[in-house]
């Protein structure tokens, strides 16, 4: 299902619809629910730059998912978003606020609490100087910190952010001789993971320091839109229909495997897309089952051959 299910202001007839639908046998989106101008973002794109593709607007709770975005940061809540890897969590950030507002601190194994707070480097001539790191930056600035894929950071590392975080929005550099760094106007903070992502955990000070929590999952009506052609959609939808059945806060039970861990999202499909076009769907498909984790290439097999290659049966590519 999309992740920008609307609420449209006429909840009875999109009530209607669903039901209609449901009855029908019929399977349909949440855009196709929502009805011509009825809470749609009709297509609406807003540019990224830089030779990259236009983001295509999407809806959270019957508002464009930009325009949620900024709401949300301008009434002084943190916000989290959540959800698969390639489903738009980051691209959402950069098309609701822009290169300029946001100051973006990529988590990983290798982040260090100095890469957050500042650290000492050589000058010339000076011997040591302080330099900001990204949320002191943020802070000083009034800018928005945005913590992107913030469970992959050791969690020594995502403590370190809490006291901007919260209440308190300062930070102390015990590292700088204590200086106390209070949060200018503007300041905001973002941050987005991957709740299944194996070994990590979203730890519950930082749940309880977000005041908007958002899923962003599997989009067909957007895939769509950007021209991945719908059977492609179909066939990742099945696969998302497994996970999104599981609550994604749930997480992976140890040794739990089977092809409800993944499904391929957004940046597959995208990617899809443009393999098909170099080359034919079928080396698209056959593509997508090379880069589907092992554990759900059977699931994945079953999808494009029942949605794809009409009843063809696929193999990764391979040199022969
Ligand atoms: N709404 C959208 N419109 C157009 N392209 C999108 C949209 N959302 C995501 N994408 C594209 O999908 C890919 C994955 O998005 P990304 O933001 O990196 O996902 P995530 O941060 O959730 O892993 C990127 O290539 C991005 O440009
Ligand atoms: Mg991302």
């Amino acid at each position: 299902m999309a992740t920008a299910t609307a609420s449209p202001p006429d909840g009875g007839v999109s009530t209607l619809r669903r039901i209609a639908a449901g009855a029908a046998g019929v399977d349909i989106d949440a855009t196709a629910l929502e009805g011509p101008g009825e809470g749609s973002s009709g297509g609406r794109t807003i540019p990224l730059g830089r030779g990259r593709e236009p983001y295509t607007v999407r809806r959270i709770a019957g508002m464009d998912d930009v325009e949620f975005i900024r709401t949300a940061i301008e009434a002084g809540f943190n916000v989290c978003l959540y959800g698969p890897p390639g489903t738009g969590k980051t691209t959402l950030v950069e098309a609701a606020l822009g290169e300029g507002r946001v100051i973006t601190q990529e988590f990983s194994e290798g982040t260090q609490v100095e890469d957050i707070t500042g650290s000492f480097f050589p000058a010339p001539e000076k011997g040591w100087e302080w330099g900001d790191g990204s949320l002191t930056r943020a802070l000083r600035e009034g800018k928005l910190w945005f913590g992107d894929d913030i469970t992959q950071g050791d969690p020594r590392v995502q403590s370190r952010v809490f006291p901007a975080l919260d209440s308190r929005r300062r930070l102390t550099l015990n590292e700088c001789g204590g200086e106390v760094v209070e949060a200018d106007d503007g300041f905001g903070a973002i941050i987005a993971y991957n709740p299944n992502l194996p070994g990590t955990t979203f730890s519950e000070a930082l749940a309880s320091r977000c005041a908007i929590h958002v899923y962003v999952g599997f989009d067909a009506p957007t895939a769509r839109r950007l021209g991945v052609p719908a059977d492609a959609v179909t066939a990742a939808q099945q696969l998302n229909r497994h996970l999104e059945a599981q609550d994604p806060l749930a997480g992976i039970a140890p040794g739990e495997a089977g092809p409800a861990t993944w499904a391929p999202q957004l940046r597959e499909l995208l990617a899809f897309k443009a393999v098909a076009r170099v080359f034919d769907p079928l080396t698209a498909a056959r593509n997508l089952l090379g880069l589907c984790p092992e554990e759900s290439r059977v699931a994945m097999s079953e999808a494009l051959q029942a949605h794809v290659s009409g009843g063809v049966e696929l193999d990764p590519l391979r040199v022969e």
